[in-house]
Parts: structure tokens; C-alpha cells; sequence
């Protein structure tokens, strides 16, 4: 087993996790995707399940990061069809995908570098958020009530994911593993059922690596929220995903438990032998 995601179970023992996993939330049938002449993504089917962890793996440029833009509404494919709890998606823009709970953080960090890690994160309530400005000018009393309540809410996800100390410091001043997990709070102020990650641990040293491993499991043992995680790190996603669906030049040639996915010989070929 993998040190960093061993070390992880040895502080949170799994509560059983796999027996509360649920019907299917997502539903992706024969999605192809392609810019000009570069076909993205072929024919690429599979699920979702409600809480679970699902992983998207493959070499690079296999399209992890076009699928989760397909799932959150930035592209739209050519072909296929999108089930969100059991209702096809007709085309839908990114802040309606927010609207119905979905989230997710970006393979490069997508912040505000100058403003706080408190103000960032409140960017994540903004859909939230039904006081407006002008309701703010005319309504003093209750926009500021609903302004309490969304700084409580970030209140707690700063103390959930221990960043208490830094509340105040300008995003931009922090070393790259925090900003990454500003980011993740960013994510959760939506309160989102289905957060999409993408490479939450990249570039990060091994101390990172298990701390963002540990707030994973716990977002989702805590909050059942269900995640789509895009991770390079294969002792990792290995270990903490419930299934794992793999990706190669924009085809799908594997998808299942990680033991399975392990043993695949187009996976190991593809992907897993090679040094990456
Ligand atoms: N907006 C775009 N315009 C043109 N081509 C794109 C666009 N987005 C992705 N592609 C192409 O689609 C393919 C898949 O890219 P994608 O970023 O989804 O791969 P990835 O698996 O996330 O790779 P990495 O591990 O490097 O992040 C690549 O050939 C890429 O160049
Ligand atoms: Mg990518």
C-alpha cells in the first residue's frame, strides 16, 4: 500500500464505507468530444454512483480535464448523452451545473491571488447568495443577517480544513499546496453533492499530499458527498477510490474496483508500466 494514503487510513479508519454507496447520480452514455481535428473524448461511457469516490486516470492528454469540463457544463459534446439523478441534461452552462450541486477545483488554481483566503472562499457562496447589491442598498437589516450566515459557513470550512491561521493572508503569499486547499474550501462553500476534482495533489510534497488525501475522505465520509477525482498519484487514487475508469488517447480501456484496474494488461500497458 501506498505510505501516504497508509499513513491516511491510520488516522481515520474507514467507517464502513463502501456499504453506504448508493443508486447512480451520474450518467455518461457515448460521449465523444473533439476540437477541430482532435478527438478529445470516443465513445466514453460510465457512472457515477452516489458516494462514492470515483477516479479518472490515464497518461497525459488522455482527456481527464475534458471529461470533467463535459460534466460541469464548460464543453459540450457532439455525441451522447448526460444523466444527472436520472433526468437527461439538454445543453447546460457551467452555473447551472453549480446550481444543481455540482463543483469542482482546477488543475491550475483558479483564485484571486490578492484577495484573503477568507474572501476567496466566500466566492464559493456566491450562488448561494440572494441579497444582491441593491437589496444590500435598501435592505440593510436582512442582507447583513444572510452575510453572517454565509461567514459562518466559511468559518467552518476553515476550521475543517485547518487553515485558521491564515484566514486573513492574500492567497497569492501562500506556498502552492495551501493555495490548493483554499481552493478545495472554495469548492465546498457551494455545499456541492457531487465535487469534481482535478489533480487536488499535484506538485505537492508528500506531507501535502496526505493531508489533501485525508480531507478528501473526509469531505466525503462527513458530508456523503460524492467525488470525481483526477489524480496522478496511482498508490493513492489505488487506495482511497471506489472505481476507477481509465482513459487513453480519449478512449476508455478500463473501469472498475482498483484491484481489477490493477490487473488490466491494456491499463498496464497504457499507463501503469510506464514511467511517468
Ligand atoms: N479547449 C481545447 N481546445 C483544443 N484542444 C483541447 C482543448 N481542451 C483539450 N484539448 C485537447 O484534448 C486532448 C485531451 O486534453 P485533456 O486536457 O482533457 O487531457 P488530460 O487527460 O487532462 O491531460 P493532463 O494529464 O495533461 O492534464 C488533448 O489533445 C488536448 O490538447
Ligand atoms: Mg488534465
Amino acid at each position: 500500500m501506498n505510505d501516504i494514503a497508509s499513513a491516511v487510513r491510520e488516522q481515520a479508519p474507514p467507517a464502513g464505507h463502501a456499504g453506504r454507496i448508493g443508486g447512480v447520480v451520474l450518467d455518461l452514455q457515448g460521449i465523444s468530444l473533439s476540437f477541430g481535428g482532435v478527438k478529445a473524448l470516443t465513445d466514453i461511457s460510465f457512472d457515477v454512483r452516489e458516494h462514492e469516490i470515483r477516479s479518472i486516470i490515464g497518461p497525459n492528454g488522455a482527456g481527464k480535464s475534458s471529461m470533467l469540463n463535459v460534466i460541469n457544463g464548460v464543453y459540450h459534446p457532439q455525441q451522447g448523452r448526460i444523466l444527472f439523478r436520472g433526468e437527461e441534461r439538454r445543453r447546460m452552462e457551467p452555473h447551472r451545473a453549480a446550481a444543481q450541486g455540482i463543483a469542482r477545483t482546477f488543475q491550475n488554481i483558479a483564485l484571486f491571488k490578492g484577495m484573503s483566503v477568507l474572501d476567496n472562499i466566500m466566492t464559493g457562496r456566491n450562488l448561494k447568495m440572494r441579497c444582491g447589491l441593491l437589496r444590500h442598498a435598501l435592505y440593510w437589516g436582512p442582507a447583513q443577517r444572510e452575510e453572517i450566515a454565509h461567514r459562518l459557513k466559511v468559518e467552518e470550512i476553515i476550521d475543517f480544513l485547518e487553515i485558521q491561521g491564515i484566514r486573513k493572508t492574500p492567497v497569492g503569499r501562500l506556498p502552492y499546496g495551501l493555495q490548493k486547499r483554499v481552493e478545495l474550501g472554495r469548492a465546498l462553500a457551494a455545499e456541492p453533492s457531487l465535487l469534481l476534482l482535478d489533480e487536488p495533489m499535484a506538485g505537492m510534497n508528500v506531507e501535502e499530499k496526505q493531508d489533501m488525501c485525508r480531507f478528501i475522505l473526509d469531505v466525503n465520509d462527513q458530508f456523503g458527498t460524492t467525488i470525481v477525482l483526477i489524480e496522478h498519484d496511482m498508490g493513492v487514487v489505488m487506495d482511497i477510490s471506489d472505481r476507477v475508469v481509465v482513459l487513453d488517447y480519449g478512449r476508455k480501456i478500463g473501469d472498475g474496483p482498483p484491484d481489477e484496474v490493477k490487473r488490466n494488461p491494456e491499463v498496464i500497458a497504457a499507463y501503469l508500466g510506464a514511467a511517468h
